[in-house]
């Protein structure tokens, strides 16, 4: 029996007449089509593209179960010459690309929702390494990462071009999809066009606005011709253009003027990727409002928009003041794919908000299949048949969870719902472990939903207990005589320099100058001058100097990396994580390590050359790595198993011991949940059953 989280199966009924909300779940024509209310998941990528079609139909089709009118594709490539490998996209290249993409218009459908789909070439930013292909460009320029130069177009291949995209829309429109997407923006093919810096043709397509913009007008024209009675015809654009020296805002505001009635919807998105899909460290809800709300004034067609929308009444606010027709989203249609349907049903408190942490960009850019933070079935509804909103009843019993910090969390909330009876218990006295602390940090503040959507499940689950501030020894664990017990004691951040780079401690290492990120948690803070070394690269060690340099502390920031936290580019934080850091004078030091410190002075070593300075330092901040706070589990199953299912002695008999989250393995906090999701659904049945995706001969 699966168990629905919310209770019976008619919990997303129909929506109560007073609701302030009803406006979201009016119909909308688009064109031809209509979607059956203002729930708009944009195309968004996903690692699972043409290799993973199987995964993919079933994450999109939970989409349209969770109440998503409209449900797009990634970015899918229209021809050889755009191939993004090994980034797993989708395509339309061929007749044999139409069974995996009408399998999820198809599913799509099954639930009432259109299925909408993002036609793409991307020009000069591809290398084509599977197809060797030459990419393609308005003019011969470098692409996104390799010594790779595109092949200039010259009119053959902008006819080319024309055909191999009207042949993707009919063939979209073969496969079901209900909105076909012309792509003018982020940088991609017709894009470059639109550059007066890229496109420097003397033809009809180069020079004057009307010119650049002619390729885009075409597509548009002949997608709608080829496929208008049927499908709807949307075009992506960047509202406020793409940078001055491309096509400036003002140019921008032209091209809505000049193609307002072409296609059937508007969907409009920004210049700076960092800015449209930016983490929550840096951009806030709704914040593209001011410069895309002129769009809607300028065309009589539906418009849709992005920004992060996890409240109803910001989405509300953008209908009432005419900013969009349709709310956009990516990430908060992965962080809860039933969103809609929650809101319908008045289950506000039920929504899993997105923290805009962009881990599901990073791994997605990693080309690994998406995941999340908050959704920890996300990218496993086919593999493992994980639904993100029914679990599986459980056998019963007891089970004790010692910490109550992002994967201890997730674990009680779901064993909870799986029927168990459950005690959380955790030393300090409030609960989210790490999440607490980070979330107090710098531009951390939303991820604290993670904590407080977890602890709010639980508080209305009464066979499920949390006892704050209860330290569990072994004879305590021993004593309380749950069946089951799950050990998430997390991590801490090593003291002694151990991580990337030192295999061995740091020495000398004058132990009274040096902190620790848990210092920082703590509440004790470094003075004077303050030398970060970070070894993780992530986003702690920046954040940290940030923290520092804004409450007057003199930083220094050693990095063994080349920019710092230099893995957030996945994250899509980096440059502005950098400028943040030069703007508030800390100084940045790349590639270089810490070797020493003692007598206020710290060496560092050149990673390449070895050659090695001092400089002055009162204190030392060490984000290298962790170390798994694994003594309780060891107290309880000893130094010398093997596995991860223990049995140790208790009064009561045997008792099942398990690690999970950081204390299994120091990661992300995306991985504490997933382990303590897994764990939890896992609990009394024959272990995972994972379905593998492969082409097979
Ligand atoms: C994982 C991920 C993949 C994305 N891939 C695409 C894509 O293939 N094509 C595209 O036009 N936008 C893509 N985007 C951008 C989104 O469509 C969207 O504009 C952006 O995430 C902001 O919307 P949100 O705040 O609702 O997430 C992607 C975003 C994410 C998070
Ligand atoms: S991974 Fe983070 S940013 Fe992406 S959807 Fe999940 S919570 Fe939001």
């Amino acid at each position: 029996m699966a168990l629905s989280f919310g209770g019976a199966a008619t919990q997303y009924g129909a929506m109560p007449a007073e609701s302030r909300y009803r406006a979201l779940f009016e119909s909308v024509r688009i064109g031809p089509v209509t979607a059956p209310n203002r729930f708009y998941q944009v195309p968004h990528c996903t690692g699972m593209g043409h290799a993973l079609p199987q995964t993919l139909v079933a994450m999109r089709a939970m989409k349209a179960e969770g109440g998503w009118g409209v449900v797009c594709t990634e970015y899918c490539s229209i021809h050889p010459s755009s191939d993004d490998h090994p980034y797993p996209f989708a395509s339309l290249w061929d007749d044999g690309d139409l069974g995996n993409l009408a399998a999820m218009a198809d599913a799509v459908h099954a639930h009432g929702a259109l299925a909408g789909i993002e036609v793409w070439h991307g020009g000069s930013y591809v290398a084509n390494f599977a197809t060797r292909a030459p990419s393609l460009g308005v003019r011969s320029t470098p692409g996104r990462a390799d010594p790779i130069q595109s092949q200039r177009m010259d009119r053959r291949d902008i006819r080319e071009l024309r055909r191999w995209h009207l042949a993707a829309a009919l063939r979209a429109r073969k496969a079901g999809f209900d909105i076909i997407y012309v792509y003018p923006s982020h940088g991609y093919l017709v894009s470059e066009f639109l550059s007066r810096s890229l496109n420097e043709r003397t033809d009809e397509y180069g020079g004057s606005l009307e010119n650049r913009m002619r390729l885009m007008r075409e597509l548009l024209d002949e997608t709608r011709t080829a496929v208008g009675d049927r499908c709807a015809v949307a075009v992506r654009f960047a509202a406020n253009g793409h940078g001055d020296e491309h096509l400036s805002e003002h140019e921008a505001h032209d091209v809505v003027a000049a193609l307002a009635q072409l296609p059937d919807l508007w969907d409009v998105v920004l210049a700076d990727y960092d800015e449209e899909m930016g983490s929550s460290r840096f951009v806030h809800e709704g914040a593209l409002e001011e410069r895309v709300a002129y769009v809607r004034r300028l065309t009589g067609k539906p418009v849709v928009c992005v920004g992060r929308f996890t409240s109803p009444d910001s989405m509300i606010g953008q209908i009432r003041r005419g900013v969009v027709d349709l709310i956009g989203a990516a990430r908060p249609s992965i962080a809860d794919p039933f969103l809609p349907n929650k809101l319908r049903a008045g289950r506000i408190e039920d929504i899993r908000e997105c923290i805009g942490c962009n881990i599901c960009y990073a791994h997605d850019y990693r080309g690994a299949a998406l995941r999340c933070t908050q959704n920890p079935t996300m990218g496993e509804e086919w593999r493992l048949g994980w639904h993100p909103e029914h679990v599986p009843a459980g056998g019963g019993g007891s089970v004790l969870i010692v910490g109550a910090g992002p994967a201890g969390l997730e674990a009680a909330h779901i064993l909870g719902k799986r029927g168990y009876d459950v005690a959380l218990a955790d030393a300090a006295g409030q609960a989210g472990g790490r999440v607490t602390h980070e979330s107090r940090l710098p531009g951390l503040a939303e991820w604290a939903r993670v904590r407080d959507y977890r602890l709010g499940q639980i508080s209305r689950l009464p066979n499920v207990s949390l006892h704050l501030g209860s330290h569990m020894e072994a004879a305590d664990v021993r004593a309380f005589g749950a069946k089951h017990v799950l050990i998430a004691t997390g991590a801490r951040w090593r003291r002694d320099g151990i991580g990337r780079w030192h295999a061995q401690p740091i020495a000398p290492l004058d132990a009274a100058g040096v902190y620790t990120p848990d210092d920082i948690f703590a509440g004790r803070l470094p003075e004077g001058e303050v030398l970060i070394f970070d070894d993780d690269h992530y986003y702690l060690g920046p954040v940290i100097a940030l923290k520092l340099a804004s409450a007057g502390v003199r930083v220094r920031y050693v990095t063994t990396e080349g920019r710092a936290g230099a893995w957030s580019q996945y994250t899509q934080e980096q440059e502005r994580t950098q400028r943040a850091l030069i703007e508030l004078g800390v100084v940045i030091e790349p590639n270089l390590a810490l070797i020493g410190f003692e007598k206020s002075l710290a060496t560092l070593a050149c990673i390449f050359s070895g050659r090695t300075r001092t400089v002055a330092a009162s204190a030392v901040l060490l984000v290298t790595s962790r170390v798994a706070d694994e003594a309780l589990f060891r107290a309880l199953v000893g130094e010398d198993r093997d596995a991860q299912h223990h049995a140790a002695s208790a009064p009561s008999g045997s008792v099942a011991v398990e690690r999970i989250g950081d204390c299994l393995q120091p990661a992300l906090i995306a991985m504490a949940v997933y382990s303590g999701h897994r764990a939890a659904r896992e609990l009394g049945s024959a272990g995972p059953h994972a379905q593998r995706e492969r082409v097979l001969i």
